[in-house]
C-alpha cells in the first residue's frame, strides 16, 4: 500500500548510512510500489554539488546496496527522477532558502538527521527559523543519542525546544526487524506462550547478538562508545524490554513505549561481577582491536557479557543473560527463552533432563524454534530426545513471498505513516543511559581492562563463566 506523498530531506545525504542504507531502502522501497508519485528525496550536506553529481552517487549506491533490483537502470532511472540535492550548512547560512524553495505544500515533510549529534541543534533550530518545519514536519534522528544520560538529556531539551515529542523519530534500527516485530505477534498473538511466560516457567533468558565484523574503519567512534554505548543501552535492551514487557492494551506508540519504560526502570543495578568486558586480539592474519582504533594502550570493550534482573512480579527471580562483541565465531543474533525443567520426571533418571527453548533468531535465516522433548523412535524403551520445532520465515512463507524489507525500509516508512510505535521515547533512551552509565562509571574508577579474547571465538573465558558459575550455559554461536 504506497504510503502518503512526502517530501524526505536527509541531511548528512552523502554518507555511509545514506549510502549504504537510507537511499538503497528507500529505493528497494520505490521498487516494491510503496512510493507514490508525488515523493521527492532531498540530499542535504556540505559538499558543493548539483543535482546530476548527487544522482550519481545514489545510482552508486543503488548498485551495490539495491538488492537484486539495483542492477535495473529503468527502475533505478526513475527512481532517480524524485532525488535532489542541496548544499546546506548546517551551522551557518548557506542552502537554506534555497532548501526551503524545493519543498512542496500538501505532503508530508520529514527531516533526517544523519549526522553527528553536535548538529541537532543547529538544525533543529534552523528547520524553524527558516521556516522550513512546522508542527506537522516530522524529524528523525539516528544514534548515537548522546553517550550517557546527561548528554542524552541535553539532546532530548534541544529537540523539545523545537518539537514536540510526537514529531521526533528516535530510531533504534533493531526495533525494524521483522523477527524483532515477530517477537511482539509471537507474545500477544497466541495463547499458548503467554501464561509461561514467567518466573514460574522460565528458567532463565539468553540474548546474544554476535557480529564477524571489526571496527576497523569506525575506530575513531568507536573507541570513545564501545560495546555498552554501542549495542547495549540501545539494541540489547530494546530486545530485553520487548522479550520481558507487560501486553500493552493496544499495539500504539504510547501504549508499547509505556510498557518498554516499566522494563527499563525495574531493572536492579548490575553487580560488576556479573558484567564481562573483552577486547578482541590480533591474529595470524588481521591486526586487533587496538591497531584498528589506532591506540595501543586503548581499554575500550568490543564484547560485553552481563547478566541482570528485572524486579517485578513477572521476573523476579529469573536472569537475563546479554552477550554482543565483534570479531566472534558467526554473525548470530537470537534471543532464547529457556524454560525451567518439568518438575518430576516418570520416565525416570536415564531418561535425562530436558528443557524446552524458544529461541527467536533475528539474523541470519530469520525465525523461530522450539525445542520439544519427544520420545526417541524405535523399540529401544521409553528413551526421551529433543526435536527442534523449526519454522524459518523465508521456507514457512514460501518463495513468493516479498522479500524480508530491511529494518531502514521500514522505519523509514513509518515514519512518513507518523506511526512512532517502532522508534524510542525520549524518557526510554534517558532510562537506559540512566540503567548503563553506573556499569560504565564503575569500570573507569575501578581501573577495568577488558579481556582479551581471540577473533572467531565465542569471546573471553569468563563470560562462558558468568553462566558456568550458575550452572547454565550459553547458547552456541554457530
Ligand atoms: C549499529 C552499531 O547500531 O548496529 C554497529 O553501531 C553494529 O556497531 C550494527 O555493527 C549492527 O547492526 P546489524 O543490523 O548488522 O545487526
Amino acid at each position: 500500500i504506497p504510503v502518503d506523498g512526502f517530501d524526505l530531506v536527509i541531511f548528512g545525504g552523502t554518507g555511509d548510512l545514506a549510502r549504504r542504507k537510507i537511499l538503497p531502502g528507500l529505493f528497494r522501497r520505490f521498487c516494491a510500489g510503496q512510493m507514490p508519485e508525488d515523493a521527492r528525496i532531498i540530499g542535504a550536506a556540505r559538499s558543493e554539488m548539483d543535482d546530476a553529481a548527487f544522482r550519481e552517487t545514489v545510482a552508486e549506491a543503488i548498485r551495490e546496496f539495491g538488492g537484486a533490483q539495483g542492477a535495473d537502470e529503468a527502475l533505478a532511472e526513475a527512481f532517480l527522477e524524485r532525488v535532489g540535492y542541496e548544499h546546506v550548512d548546517a551551522t551557518g547560512e548557506t542552502g537554506w532558502e534555497s532548501l526551503k524553495g524545493r519543498l512542496r505544500d500538501g505532503v508530508v515533510r520529514a527531516f533526517y538527521f544523519s549526522v553527528a549529534p553536535s548538529l541537532f541543534g543547529a538544525l533543529a533550530e534552523r528547520l524553524r527559523s527558516f521556516g522550513l518545519a512546522d508542527d506537522e514536519s516530522r524529524v528523525v534522528v539516528e544514534k548515537p543519542f548522546g553517550k550517557d544520560l546527561e548528554t542524552a538529556k541535553a539532546l532530548n531539551a534541544t529537540l523539545a525546544e523545537h518539537f514536540d515529542e510526537t514529531q521526533i523519530y528516535r530510531i533504534d534500527h533493531y526495533l525494524g526487524k521483522e523477527t524483532v516485530q515477530n517477537l511482539m505477534a509471537v507474545r500477544f498473538g497466541n495463547m499458548l506462550f503467554e501464561p509461561l511466560w514467567n518466573a514460574q516457567y522460565v528458567d532463565h533468558i539468553q540474548i546474544t547478538v554476535a557480529e564477524t565484523v571489526s571496527v576497523a574503519g569506525r575506530g575513531s567512534y568507536y573507541d570513545t562508545s564501545g560495546a555498552m554505548r554501542d549495542m547495549v543501552q540501545n539494541h540489547l535492551m530494546q530486545l530485553l524490554c520487548l522479550i520481558a514487557m507487560e501486553p500493552p492494551a493496544r499495539f500504539n506508540p504510547d501504549a508499547v513505549r509505556d510498557e518498554k519504560l516499566k522494563v527499563i526502570r525495574a531493572l536492579d543495578p548490575v553487580d560488576h561481577h556479573q558484567v564481562v568486558r573483552g577486547q578482541y586480539e590480533a591474529d595470524d592474519t588481521q591486526p586487533g582491536y587496538r591497531t584498528h582504533v589506532d591506540d595501543l594502550r586503548s581499554t575500550t570493550e568490543s564484547f560485553v557479557a552481563l547478566k541482570c534482573h528485572i524486579s517485578n512480579w513477572r521476573w523476579a527471580g529469573t536472569p537475563f543473560y546479554l552477550r554482543t562483541g565483534k570479531m566472534l565465531r558467526s554473525r548470530t543474533s537470537e534471543i532464547a527463552v529457556v524454560f525451567k525443567d518439568a518438575p518430576h520426571s516418570i520416565f525416570g533418571p536415564e531418561a535425562g533432563t530436558h528443557r524446552n527453548v524458544l529461541a527467536i533468531r533475528l539474523q541470519p535465516n530469520e525465525g523461530m524454534t522450539l525445542g520439544v522433548t519427544i520420545k526417541e523412535p524405535g523399540p529401544g524403551g521409553m528413551r526421551l530426545v529433543d526435536v527442534p520445532l523449526d519454522m524459518t520465515f523465508a521456507e514457512a512463507l514460501g518463495p513468493d513471498a516479498e522479500e524480508v524489507p530491511d529494518a531502514y525500509e521500514r522505519l523509514i516508512m513509518d515514519v512518513i505513516r507518523g506511526n512512532q510505535t517502532l522508534f524510542m521515547r525520549g524518557d526510554e533512551v534517558e532510562a537506559a543511559w540512566a540503567w548503563t552509565d553506573p556499569i560504565i562509571a564503575g569500570w573507569k574508577r575501578r581501573g577495568d581492562v577488558p579481556k582479551p579474547y581471540d577473533p572467531g571465538s565465542n569471546g573471553p573465558e569468563d563470560a562462558l563463566m558468568l553462566m558456568h558459575r550458575d550452572g547454565r550455559k550459553w547458547r552456541e554461536i554457530k
